[in-house]
């Protein structure tokens, strides 16, 4: 998926690595997750300055798997972390060019939610946003 985002980042100049675990297997509805996934990267890609990087981490602790999407854009508002997450809800300073539904993320959180795991947004150290999606193993 990392390969995958890399025509639209590329463009943008944007770099997008991984890092963590390689392989492992548990049953999942791969078409459901993987739009999940992409929702989160496309987002990272599209809310996020020239130049900049997207850090994606996988890692494997105990019964879960923990996929972080870590990107150096503007953020999101400490009181609308949550709101994010529902049909609909787009931010308020978004600039016009950057078009959209405001489903992604509550798509994320259904899909991720379906499969017993959550999906949580934090303020990234330094600034930009991280998604955290969670999937019990
Ligand atoms: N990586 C991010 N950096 C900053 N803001 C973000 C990021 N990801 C999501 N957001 C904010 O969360 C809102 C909801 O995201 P979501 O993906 O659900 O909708 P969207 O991207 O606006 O539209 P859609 O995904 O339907 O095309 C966005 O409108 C944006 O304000
Ligand atoms: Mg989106």
């Amino acid at each position: 998926m990392v390969a995958d985002s890399s025509f639209e980042s590329a463009s943008k100049k944007i770099s997008v690595t991984y890092e963590g675990v390689d392989s492992f297997v548990t049953p999942i509805d791969g078409e459901l997750i993987y739009r999940a996934v992409e929702n989160v990267i496309r987002n990272a890609v599209k809310y996020s300055p020239p130049g900049s990087g997207i850090a994606v981490s996988g890692e494997r602790t105990g019964t879960e798997f923990v996929l972080g999407v870590a990107d150096q854009g503007p953020g999101v508002a400490r009181d609308a972390l949550d709101a994010i997450f529902q049909p609909f809800k787009r931010g308020l300073d978004l600039p016009a060019s950057e078009t959209g539904f405001g489903l992604g993320l509550s798509i994320t959180k259904h899909a991720f939610e379906r499969h017993g795991g959550r999906v949580k947004a934090d303020p990234r150290p330094g600034g930009g946003l991280i998604i955290v999606m969670t999937l019990p193993v």
